[in-house]
C-alpha cells in the first residue's frame, strides 16, 4: 500500500524533460537531500513551459508517494512552483517606472479586471517581479463600453476588453527591457 503526503522542495534546475509535445514531464533538481526528479503536473506544465531555466533556484511543492514497507518514496508530483531566482545571464530586466494601471471602477472592476489584476500579481510573483512592477488601480478612464481596461507605464499604452490570458502576455511586451 502507498501512502501519500505533501512535500516542498528548493534546489537548482538541473534537468528539464519533456515529452513529444514540449510538455514539461519532469524537472530534476539538485536539493540539499540530494538529486530529485520531480513530477510535474499538466496544468503547471502550461503555466511554466516558458519560464524555467536550467540553473534557476525553484520551490516545488506538492504530493510525494511512499512505498509503506520501504518507507521509500517512489513519487514525487509537483503543482506549485516558486522561481526563487533565475539562471545568471537569464535574469529579466524591468524598464523604469514599470507600472500597471487596472481600472477599479465598477464596470471594469465586475467584467473581469479583479480577475486580470490578480493573474498579473501571481505572475510577477512567480517570476520573481512583483518588487520591480507597481500594481495600481484608477478611477475611469472613460471607456466603460470596453470594460476592462488597464493602462501600462512606462509608454500609457491602453488596452480594452483584456482577458487574463492577454494580460500575462503583456509583461514581456511592454515591462522588459529586451
Ligand atoms: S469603469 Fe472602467 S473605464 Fe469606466
Amino acid at each position: 500500500m502507498g501512502l501519500t503526503t505533501n512535500f516542498t522542495a528548493i534546489g537548482i534546475l538541473e534537468e528539464i524533460v519533456v515529452d513529444s509535445e514540449k510538455a514539461i514531464k519532469y524537472l530534476q533538481l539538485a536539493t540539499d537531500q540530494g538529486q530529485l526528479w520531480i513530477k510535474i503536473s499538466k496544468k503547471l506544465s502550461l503555466r511554466m513551459s516558458n519560464l524555467l531555466k536550467v540553473g534557476s533556484n525553484l520551490e516545488l511543492s506538492g504530493k510525494q508517494k511512499y512505498q509503506t514497507k520501504k518507507g521509500q518514496v517512489v513519487q514525487y508530483k509537483a503543482s506549485e512552483l516558486k522561481i526563487m531566482g533565475i539562471a545568471k545571464g537569464e535574469l529579466e530586466t524591468v524598464k523604469p517606472k514599470a507600472k500597471v494601471m487596472f481600472c477599479k471602477k465598477s464596470t471594469c472592476w465586475k467584467k473581469g479586471g479583479k480577475s486580470a489584476c490578480k493573474a498579473l500579481k501571481a505572475e510577477l510573483k512567480c517570476r520573481g517581479l512583483n518588487k520591480k512592477v507597481e500594481i495600481q488601480t484608477t478611477g475611469c478612464l472613460k471607456q466603460c463600453k470596453k470594460a476592462p481596461n488597464m493602462v501600462l507605464m512606462p509608454d500609457k499604452t491602453r488596452y480594452s476588453n483584456i482577458t487574463n490570458k492577454q494580460v500575462l502576455k503583456l509583461v514581456d511586451k511592454h515591462l522588459l527591457v529586451t
